[in-house]
């Protein structure tokens, strides 16, 4: 596992990833999907383990996301499908501190 640091504040992190928005960034090999509820972070995969629509036109709800394209549910703290039936999306330990976005991958 690989710690990846966005950002260099806290202030820089909330503008650079507006309320609800959901933002791809690439961290060593990989793609991930970042969004937040106020200051609850989330990262998760860019890709909805049902049929892989992509989570880019998601919908954030409170710490759920919405896939765009049979709009099953999903928790983004856990990644645990709540509406439908397919795997769990995986998701990624994130934490927001004064010197930026940590994210374990
Ligand atoms: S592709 Fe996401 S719910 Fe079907």
């Amino acid at each position: 596992m690989k710690t990846f640091t966005l950002g260099q504040s806290k202030e820089q992190v909330l503008q650079m990833i507006p309320e609800k928005r959901i933002k791809l960034v690439q961290l060593g090999g990989e793609k991930i999907c970042i969004s937040r509820n106020g200051e609850a972070f989330f990262a998760f995969e860019p890709f909805c383990p049902h049929r892989m629509a992509s989570l880019l036109q998601g919908t954030i709800v409170r710490d759920e996301i919405v896939c765009p394209l049979h709009e099953y549910r999903f928790d983004l703290r856990s990644g645990q499908v709540l509406t439908g039936q397919c795997p769990d999306l995986k998701v990624y330990k994130v934490e927001l501190s004064e010197s930026g976005l940590e994210i374990w991958i």
